[in-house]
């Protein structure tokens, strides 16, 4: 085994419901970056502050943790498929792993909802794509009833598999800083992954891996954020569609994680979202996507209202790749590419209006 990565069902089988029977199935999921802030640290007076990388996970997202194991549970119990609904990553996952051990997965997509990385990589796999003229929501409640007529598994986090796959990103985290952080800043959408990580460190907390809990600091898009205002929301709104949900299935997961860790469920606003996502990959070098940057705007925000930082370690969990969604940093990022005639004294020319210091010798 030396050198391969193992995956999270052998590194984790301990705290999962893995047994003889579970195929060891993996991608190379988990053991993702924890890596240190550069500028944000500085801004917010905040030594500790990290991300935990996400999207470096075999198919770009953090939904690979729970996929691989609803799926080695699904092959073990002789399922015939899978299925589940999506705005685009745990439908990428579904459609990977289960083109990974030869069963089909059929996927729910709110039609033209779902950014173009994470739509190609179910076509690729081979997945059946069936585009809801809906929301989320509405392909979920289809995916369920679905599921419940046919012999097919649902994958999405509402199977608790799912859930016990994602908790393992909480034990790598308290793996590697030694302990749980002070806060951990997560995008809610669906609310299982705050759930998750809740339960990953009450987990590894009662297993005295860890001493302290987090507080547990989640953050809804404005225009769907069901959590905060207390009910669904009809027709979710927000520039990041991963996060576009109205009435998550783990609402009460994610409250219980908030109140339980004395943490809070709060909203950010589309153009803090933006800001946070340009500064994510101008500033830090992290292309993230932009329910991603929820999260770390979520933190801003906490900062600008005065939240002290100062001796606090922070994670904030960057969910998936920037790569999922091209389309949105071409139309969101504004820079210049400036077209070139193929010539040294044009390529001068060019690099005079940007460069300063002018030549060398
Ligand atoms: N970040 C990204 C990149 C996501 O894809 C999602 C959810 C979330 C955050 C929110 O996580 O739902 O556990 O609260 N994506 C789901 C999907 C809904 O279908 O891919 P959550």
């Amino acid at each position: 085994m030396g050198g391969m990565s193992q995956g999270v069902l052998r590194k984790y089988r301990e705290y999962l419901p893995v047994g003889d029977g579970t195929p060891m199935i993996t991608l190379g999921e988990g053991d993702t970056p924890l890596v240190r802030s550069n500028k944000l640290s500085q801004e917010l007076g905040c030594s500790e502050l990290y991300f935990k990388l996400e999207g470096c996970n075999p198919t770009g997202s953090f939904k690979d943790r729970g996929m691989v194991l609803a799926v080695a549970k699904a092959l073990e119990e002789g399922s015939q498929g899978i299925i589940c609904a999506s705005t685009g990553n745990t439908s990428a996952s579904a459609a990977a792993y289960g083109a990974r051990v030869e069963i089909p997965a059929t996927v729910l997509v709110p039609q033209g909802d779902v950014a173009i990385g994470k739509l190609a990589q179910a076509r690729a796999h081979g997945a059946r794509i069936l585009a809801i003229n809906g929301n989320f929501d509405q392909a979920l409640s289809l995916a369920r009833a679905v599921a419940e007529m046919y012999p097919l598994t649902l994958v999405n986090s509402v199977n608790p598999n799912r859930l016990e796959g994602q908790k393992t990103a909480a034990f790598e985290i308290v793996d590697e800083l030694g302990d749980a952080p002070d806060l951990l800043c997560i995008p809610v959408g669906n609310a299982g992954n705050i759930t998750s990580y809740w339960r990953g460190f009450v987990e590894y907390h009662a297993a005295e891996r860890a001493k302290t809990l987090p507080k547990m600091m989640g953050f809804q898009a404005q225009g769907a954020a069901p959590i905060v205002l207390g009910q669904p929301v009809p027709d979710p709104t927000t520039v990041a569609s991963a996060i576009r949900i109205g009435n998550p299935a783990s609402w009460e997961g994610a409250t219980k994680a908030r109140d339980e860790s004395g943490g809070i469920i709060d909203t950010v606003s589309d153009d803090e979202i933006l800001d946070a996502y340009r500064l994510m990959a101008a500033g830090e070098g992290i292309f993230c996507e932009p329910a991603s940057a929820a999260g770390v705007a979520g933190l801003i925000k906490l900062h600008r209202n005065g939240l002290e930082l100062e001796g606090q370690s922070v994670v904030c969990i960057i969910t998936g790749s920037g790569l999922k969604d091209p389309e949105f940093a071409v139309k969101f990022i504004k820079s210049e590419v400036r077209e070139v005639s193929p010539n040294l004294e044009a390529v001068e020319a060019a690099l005079l209006m940007s460069v300063s210091g002018g030549r060398k010798g």
